[in-house]
């Protein structure tokens, strides 16, 4: 039996993607289909890196081929990742990299290595925001000499409501900690937090 490209591209459509919820075929993922006699190949281009289901989708791929094209198929994934720019309209748009600092512990220094990046970041000539997302003990304020430093804010034509960042070192600046009174307690719960 001659396997031809439709059919590997046939049964690879049967492997969904967990995350996005629509097969291979149809998300693109699947490059550079070769076929020799029984060998076939292909590249899996995932969205991230970092994908955790990757040898997941790997099994699922070679048991797909076997199942619909042949049982005797020996196949080869290469995996790639094509790391695509969010497609939103949102203001996130403007923003032309993102760096995340985050951590599964407190106090190891999040918020030092954010501040040091993002200082070092605006130095070297990047125009550069720090949002300090952390809503239990925000200490940007503290990192950069502003406590007790609030926002102003102001009215759109639209009558939205913009609050403008405090700058600092060359770096805007947003924290929870600019919104709450330092001896103050900030009660957040449950869907609020
Ligand atoms: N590389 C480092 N070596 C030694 N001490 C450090 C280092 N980085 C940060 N620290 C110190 O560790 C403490 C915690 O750092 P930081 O506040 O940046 O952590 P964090 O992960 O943001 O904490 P939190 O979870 O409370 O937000 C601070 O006192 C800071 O000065
Ligand atoms: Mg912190």
């Amino acid at each position: 039996m001659i396997i031809n490209k439709e059919q590997v591209l046939a049964a690879l459509s049967n492997v969904e993607d967990p995350d996005l919820k629509k097969d291979l075929v149809t998300l693109n993922m699947i490059k550079d289909v070769r076929i020799e006699n029984h060998h076939i190949a292909f590249t899996l281009e995932l969205t991230t890196p970092a994908c955790p289901m990757k040898e997941m989708l790997k099994n699922a791929c070679t048991n797909a081929i076997k199942h619909f094209v042949a049982a005797d198929a020996v196949v080869s994934i290469n995996i790639t990742s094509r790391v695509t720019k969010p497609n939103d309209t949102t203001q996130l748009n403007a923003i032309k990299n993102i760096i995340l600092i985050s951590s599964g512990k407190g106090g190891v220094g999040k918020s030092t290595v954010a501040s040091n990046l993002a200082v070092t970041l605006a130095a070297s000539g990047a125009k550069v925001g720090l949002i300090d997302a952390d809503i239990y003990g925000p200490s940007v304020p503290i990192m950069f000499g502003l406590i007790g430093a609030k926002p102003s804010a102001k009215e759109t034509e639209d009558g939205k409501t913009l609050i403008l960042p405090i700058e600092k070192y060359g770096i805007k600046l947003l924290s929870l900690g600019f919104f709450a009174d330092p001896e103050q307690e900030v009660p957040w719960r449950g869907p609020m937090a």
